[in-house]
């Protein structure tokens, strides 16, 4: 890839190409719990290199707006969160979940001209959701299954990876690094164990990849060798502009991905786990809190830093490798591709790779983004604006080796979440 597109592709920023095309859609802010009480404490967080607070105000009503204060530029952070607004801490000035200042208590009638940014934002799937792009342009809420399933069914956490979102997100849609870094992780771990999938992915590592260029994204498809008349196929999906889902793993819960640059080098990797039809157990629900799965442990309460990181060399643990315990000596799903995405440098250096057949989705992804981001400045209709387009499932089945998986896939797993959930 070369400069030009890179730098496109991996800066975020207001007023950049790339910028502008993921402020077209709905992100993900802070989980609601991380608000909970109306009048608590705020949060401070960062999206696309913009600094923002999150409180919930005395009406239990969130807002996102500006981290910092139109009067000197004091951060929010350390403001008073009471009677329907921030009160900043150092002259009080006072502004509500829309950002419009409501007091000033030297001089009330320069209000006006004391607005600080807000954004819209409301809250599905125990998330807090805000709108970043121009007014007027909202897409559809997003309809991906775990946005619409019970509370009960669905578990959601997040975390900083330090890198540049794009290296972060093309692991998720680089099926092909399964059967290396993660091949002894999944044997032993409570989300992914017992389950025929592993029997076929073990058997086959030699996965021949079909992909389709559809209107929410793209459409996955690994043959593997399944029995003597059929293929096993896993199928998935990579919604645009940054969720993937994860073809599933047996009766065990679901799951997806998404990935918000926090700044041109940092991004929030959000995992995702829900049932279709059930509640999740307690013993799943306590798994995923542990950092069991594709969850993370973290380096302190409220820090959404993994214990693993780059500082303590992620607990690299080399007798695991020589054993067969760990393929690169790093534990945990999540932190062993953290690992090795971070290890690319902040940013990947795009100009030296030398890319290989099997990066072919990458290639599609990064050639939409683009495209799409050079676009949308123009005409401004990228993918996946309407909800139902979110409506989808990844599966894993064993079709007839004379049977179009395309063909299979457009009739039972899109159009509607109304499909039975094939999995083995
Ligand atoms: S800096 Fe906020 S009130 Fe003065
Ligand atoms: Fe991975």
């Amino acid at each position: 890839m070369n400069k030009e597109m890179s730098k496109a592709l991996t800066q975020t920023g207001p007023g950049t190409p790339m910028g502008e095309l993921l402020r077209r859609y709905w992100v993900p802010v802070v989980a609601s719990d991380e608000v909970k009480e109306p009048d608590g404490p705020q949060v401070k967080v960062q999206i696309m290199s913009e600094k923002l607070i999150v409180f919930r105000d005395t009406e239990g009503v969130v807002g996102v707006v500006s981290e910092f204060c139109s009067h000197r530029g004091v951060s929010l952070y350390f403001a008073r969160n009471e009677e329907g607004g921030l009160r900043c801490a150092y002259h009080g000035v006072k502004f509500d979940r829309n950002g419009k200042c409501v007091d000033i208590p030297s001089a009330p009638e320069l209000c006006e001209k004391m607005h600080i940014k807000s954004y819209p934002c409301v809250e599905r799937a125990g998330l807090v959701w805000a709108y970043m792009g121009a007014a007027g342009t909202q897409p559809d809420l997003p309809e991906l299954e775990w946005c619409l399933v019970p509370q009960s069914h669905v578990y959601v956490s997040r975390r900083l990876q330090e890198s540049n979102f794009l290296q972060a997100m093309e692991g998720g849609i680089d099926t092909a690094h399964v059967s290396f870094v993660h091949r002894y992780e999944v044997d032993i771990d409570p989300m992914h164990v017992g389950t025929q999938a592993l029997k076929y992915i073990k058997a086959d590592g030699n996965v021949i990849f079909t992909i389709e260029k559809t209107d929410f994204g793209m459409t996955l498809y690994g043959r593997r060798n399944g029995d003597v008349d059929n293929y096993y196929w896993r199928i998935t999906q990579w919604i645009f502009p940054w969720y993937t889902l994860i073809p599933p793993f047996g009766e065990h819960a679901l799951g997806g991905h998404l990935w918000v640059p926090v700044d041109d080098h940092n991004c929030m990797a959000w995992s995702i786990n829900y049932h279709i039809d059930k509640p999740l157990s307690t013993e799943e629900r306590q798994a995923m809190q542990a950092g069991k799965g594709i969850h993370v442990a973290y380096e302190s309460e409220k820090s959404f830093r993994p214990a693993q990181n780059m500082q303590n060399e992620y607990l690299i643990d080399r007798v695991a490798q020589k054993e067969k315990r760990s393929y690169s000596g790093v534990f945990g799903i999540s932190m062993q591709d953290a690992s090795l995405q971070e290890s690319m440098g902040v940013v990947q250096d795009h100009e030296n790779e030398k890319l290989l057949p099997t990066d072919r989705a990458i290639v599609m992804a990064r050639r939409m983004l683009y495209e799409f981001a050079m676009e949308t400045k123009a005409t401004g209709e990228p993918p996946a604006l309407k909800g139902k387009s979110h409506q989808i499932r990844a599966a894993g089945v064993l079709l007839p080796k004379a049977q179009d998986p395309l063909e299979w896939a457009a009739e039972h797993l899109i159009g509607g979440l109304h499909h039975p959930l094939y999995t083995l």
